[in-house]
């Protein structure tokens, strides 16, 4: 695939569209090398990831219905809370993926964060290369699992990274504006 297919091809891919098939160890080490190869101001590498599969998947999803709970006011919090169980239940693998702020404030948060999200696009794309479907979820109440996930003051959860066995050839590619319309060209 060329890097334009690759990129084009690239889809959130839900759980329910999973199939069953393991994602190898190889292949889920090769996906966080490729996450660690992103590009941070400074070579902070402010990007880390916990890896969560079989049992210790269900116990990440038990605790993040919990959260859920105790952050929701809504009426249908049993709808909810079985859904992220079968979510995590469709998963082959969970990757949590974190950022840690430098403690000098070497360079502004938002620089860490984006070099988070561009750790995150090089998971996806290699995702794409390995038929494995996939997505970024950034639920409200990962703010609060803190305590659960043994973060210290500096450092902070950004997401759920879901997977699963997915042909990214069964989905059509994703609409999008026309760059064009948002670009000031100077010739
Ligand atoms: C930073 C970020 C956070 C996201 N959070 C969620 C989320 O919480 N729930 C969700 O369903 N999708 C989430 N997504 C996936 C987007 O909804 C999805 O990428 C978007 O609809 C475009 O579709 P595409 O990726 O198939 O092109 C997130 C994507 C990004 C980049």
């Amino acid at each position: 695939m060329t890097t334009s297919d690759l990129i084009k091809n690239r889809r959130a891919i839900y759980p329910q569209q999973f199939g069953d098939t393991d994602i190898s160890e190889n292949d889920i080490k090769e996906i966080l090398q490729n996450a660690n190869h992103a590009p941070s101001h400074k070579l902070t590498q402010p990007w880390f990831f916990k890896v969560y599969q079989n049992d210790s998947k269900m116990e990440l999803a038990k605790s993040m219905v919990l959260h859920y709970e105790q952050n929701s006011n809504s009426k249908n919090i049993d709808f909810k809370a079985k859904k992220i169980i079968d979510k995590c239940k469709k998963s082959n693998c969970i990757i949590v993926i974190f950022m840690n702020r430098d403690i000098n404030e070497s360079i502004p948060e938002w620089e860490e964060i984006a070099s988070t999200a561009m750790a995150v696009q090089n998971m996806w794309l290699t995702c794409v290369d390995k038929k494995i479907g996939c997505y970024w979820s950034t639920p409200g109440y990962i703010k609060n699992m803190k305590d659960y996930f043994k973060l210290n003051s500096n450092q902070r959860c950004l997401g759920f990274f879901y997977m699963g066995h997915f042909n990214h050839s069964d989905k059509n590619k994703s609409e999008r504006n026309n760059v064009l319309d948002k670009t000031e060209w100077f010739k």
